[in-house]
């Protein structure tokens, strides 16, 4: 006898559903970090949004949102959680 859950929970047991979750939550105001997280000019911060891999960085007073995928060839822009450089693609240096 198939163990039932609760609609809410689906996502937690159910890899499509939570699939399908990640990427309906990647089109909606979603809390990424604060901005002390990123402080200083330069400072960067890694995270998931939709399922995909994004980063946040500080540009004196603006804050931007990427995707963290080179238009080259696709490698990841950041490979770690957080710092503070310019950026620069790791495979190329572009
Ligand atoms: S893959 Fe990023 S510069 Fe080539």
């Amino acid at each position: 006898m198939a163990r039932k859950h609760p609609v809410w929970a689906r996502s937690l047991i159910d890899p499509t559903a939570f699939e399908h979750e990640q990427t309906r939550l990647g089109q909606i105001w979603t809390l990424l970090g604060v901005v002390t997280d990123v402080a200083n000019d330069g400072d960067w911060f890694r995270t998931i949004l939709g399922g995909r891999s994004i980063f946040v960085q500080r540009f004196g007073e603006d804050l931007r949102g990427f995707e963290n995928v080179c238009a080259h060839r696709f490698y990841p822009l950041r490979t770690k959680d957080k710092g503070n450089r310019p950026i620069r693609c790791g495979f190329h240096h572009w």
